[in-house]
């Protein structure tokens, strides 16, 4: 027992989980954890052990991930696109300015990378940003909801008096309000937001699927008055070879140099006509490849290296082709 005492002590320091985030990935209470780490536990103390034995065994075998962000050119249109809103939020703020609310629309596929690059702006951005994931059906009371809860105010009162809250807290502020998957926005919903905008000043980034550009580009009914509104519609396309060299070559890291040019050019362009533009697909493979190369059986012969070979076999599994 103090054996895993000590081990689960040394996966927290070596992992930077904190002890709290660990009783929950156990689903044990955190109190349980510390009397279990302080060995006053009073319940079943065999039952617990197993637990945090099977918790540390997932762990020892976790995947090896994507765990960088690559400056794809979707990347970097959705960051252009944001950067005009921010200017426009800024001037609006410098100059007092209240004029009709901008909107930014950013299209593309699903699995090519808007919310990871949409999180990213958000990361690297000074201002506010509100990061609102709509969901299928949300309605225009959801939505204020979702926005007064990222904005920490007390979001069970009147729908009026949240929706005055929510303008006083942001009027004049240099937020940026982003709603991915935007696709299941009715026009009522977008419109909320659109008035909002209009009143406080800030910027309003909206980005989804196809199924949102053929929503707005329609312009029917109550969606040509949203497209009117649009100060920038960004068109994103699916990944290209060059992105998919970049994003094989950071996976790689430094082990990059172990191959011959030959060699990684011929797995970036196999990879590249399966995984057919998805940063999502590119993703998985890239994940399973890893596994299937650090398996016991495999890492004799190759040392842990991806080959063409477990890349072949990965897509087997994922049946992407
Ligand atoms: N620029 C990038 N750098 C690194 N990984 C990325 C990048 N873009 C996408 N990915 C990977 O692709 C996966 C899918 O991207 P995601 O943003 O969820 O796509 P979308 O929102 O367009 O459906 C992400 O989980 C991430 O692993
Ligand atoms: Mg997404």
């Amino acid at each position: 027992m103090d054996a895993l005492r000590r081990e689960l002590e040394s996966f927290v320091e070596n992992n930077g989980f904190s002890y709290s985030k660990v009783a929950k990935a156990m689903s044990i209470g955190t109190s349980t954890l510390s009397e279990f780490r302080k060995g006053n536990y009073k319940g079943d103390m065999n039952a617990l052990a197993e637990k945090v034995r099977a918790f540390l065994d997932r762990h020892r075998t976790t995947m090896k991930r994507i765990k960088f962000s690559a400056d794809t050119e979707v990347k970097k249109r959705v960051f252009y696109t944001i950067d005009m809103i921010q200017k426009y939020v800024a001037s609006n703020v410098k100059e007092r300015l209240l004029e009709s609310a901008k909107i930014a629309y950013i299209f593309g596929r699903a699995g090519i990378g808007k919310t990871h690059a949409l999180q990213e702006y958000v990361k690297s951005y000074k201002g506010r940003c509100i990061f609102i994931t709509a969901e299928n059906n949300i309605t225009d009371v959801t939505m204020i909801r979702k926005i007064a809860r990222e904005l920490k105010l007390d979001y069970h009162g009147r729908m009026e008096n949240l929706k005055e809250d929510i303008k006083d807290m942001l009027k004049f502020t240099e937020t940026i309000l982003i709603i991915d998957e935007g696709e299941h926005l009715k026009p009522k919903v977008i419109d909320i937001v659109r008035s909002i905008a209009d009143q406080t000043g800030i910027g309003v980034v909206i980005a989804g699927t196809e199924k949102l550009k053929q929503q707005i580009c329609s312009q029917r009914g109550e969606y040509e008055y949203l497209f009117s509104r649009a100060v920038i519609n960004m068109s994103l396309k699916d990944l290209d070879i060059k992105d998919i060299r970049l994003i094989v070559t950071k996976f790689l890291g430094s082990e990059v140099d172990l191959y011959e040019d030959k060699e990684i050019a011929e797995m970036i362009n196999y990879i590249n006509l399966t995984v057919k533009g998805s940063a999502r697909q590119l993703s998985n493979l890239l994940s399973l490849a890893s596994d299937i190369a650090s398996r016991p059986e495999n890492f004799e012969d190759t040392k842990g290296r991806i080959t063409i070979e477990y890349i072949k076999a990965a897509i087997t599994m994922l049946s992407i082709m």
